[in-house]
């Protein structure tokens, strides 16, 4: 069983923290996304779990082990980067076996493992070619072949498939995810992109400047993301921001206003906060709708307006000088310039404190 705890790990470039003190406990067959933005330490994370950095304090135990000091080729793990560094003169079977020939094993070995994680990843028909005469999507899948011959407990991708084309993203990803399923391996994902993390990962962990905002599965994030870090980086497009002020506050709900919106009544039980405190509401574009009358709502002018097909995407300039995105139905009437009025779900409205954390409605 290939658990896998990190304890307080941390890491300095010189004296330069990059990662801050990160816990997580991963269990043995999960599949796990590291997302954050460029440079919140995503990829040192998984080269301190791969044991190609090391870490300046804190334990990495796998299967129960502590593996600080052990070299990668100890740890039971396999890496897939975001570059393939496949040999380009080798073939599709020898750039797979590479590892395993290294090593010493038995050639009937080899290619007993080789046809196996050919036949998992439908290279067989490829594998007496060179990588030039593949294409990047299954250049991508020798990669992984060459993991998976290793049979690692644990799995480590960075950015796998950020070289690909959009529709090959979303082949590989599948693949992936399939492999995963197939495997029963830990798997730990680093990705940019929203879309892999929300259907790839058992559980994401949301991470910022070296520290973990949020650890938990892609619906929670969505439904009740801790913060208005993790608020703002689930969810696309954007989550809407706008500064509110709590009006009145009964046992079970919060009115609030801001400058050019009516007074919205959310529920909120057993929140502590007095009238009067300024908080941060939090509403996403497809909780928003739009109308055309004069009823109690945010009013505002489309500014741009995207035709998505199925949905539109507007950005309202309210009166009260905020920007608001909203995701319409695509058949609804709605033109540039138009005045339209917004009203947002109240139970789907969240509340951030003067901390940017959560009131967890
Ligand atoms: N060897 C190094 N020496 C000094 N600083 C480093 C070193 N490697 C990484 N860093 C710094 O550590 C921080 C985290 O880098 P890392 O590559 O882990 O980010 P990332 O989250 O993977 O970003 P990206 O999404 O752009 O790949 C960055 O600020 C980077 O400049
Ligand atoms: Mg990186």
């Amino acid at each position: 069983m290939a658990d896998l705890h990190l304890t307080q790990v941390r890491k300095c470039f010189g004296n330069v923290d990059i990662i801050k003190g990160i816990d997580l406990a991963i269990r043995h067959g999960e599949f796990i996304v590291f997302v954050g933005p460029s440079g919140c330490g995503k990829s040192t994370l998984l080269r301190m779990i791969a044991g190609l950095e090391e870490i300046s304090s804190g334990e990495i135990t796998i299967g129960g082990r502590v593996v600080n000091d052990l070299p990668p080729k100890e740890r039971s793990i396999a890496m897939v980067f975001q570059s393939y560094a496949l040999f380009p003169h080798m073939t599709v079977r020898d750039n797979i076996a590479f590892g395993l020939t290294i090593a010493g094993e038995p050639r009937k070995e080899i290619d007993a493992k080789v046809a196996d994680a050919a036949r998992i990843l439908k290279l067989d028909a490829l594998l007496d070619r060179k990588p030039s005469q593949l294409s990047g999507g299954q250049r991508q899948r020798v990669a992984i072949g060459r993991a998976i011959v290793r049979n690692p407990d644990v799995f480590l991708f960075d950015e796998p498939l950020s070289n690909l084309d959009a529709a090959l993203r979303v082949n590989t990803r599948a693949e992936i995810a399939k492999l995963h399923r197939d495997l029963g391996a830990t798997m730990i994902y680093v990705t940019h992109d929203q879309v892999e993390a929300m259907t790839l990962a058992d559980r994401i962990a949301v991470l910022d400047g070296g520290v973990v905002r949020q650890f938990g599965a892609p619906m929670d994030l969505y439904r009740y993301p801790d913060n208005l870090f993790v608020a703002g980086f689930i969810g696309s497009p954007k989550m809407n921001f706008i500064p509110v002020k709590a009006l009145s506050v009964s046992a079970d709900t919060i009115t609030l206003n801001a400058e050019g919106l009516d007074a919205l009544t959310v529920a909120a039980k057993g929140a502590e906060i007095l009238p009067g405190t300024a908080l941060t509401l939090g509403i996403r574009p497809e909780h928003i709708t739009i109308s055309h009358g004069a009823t109690p709502r945010h009013q505002g002018s489309v500014v741009l307006l995207e035709r998505l097909g199925h949905q539109i995407f507007i950005e309202v300039a309210t009166l009260g000088g905020h920007s608001v995105t909203a995701l319409i139905d695509g058949e609804e009437e709605v033109e540039l310039g138009h005045t339209v009025g917004l009203t947002y779900d109240a139970s789907k409205c969240h509340l951030f404190d003067k901390n940017a954390d959560s009131l967890r409605l």
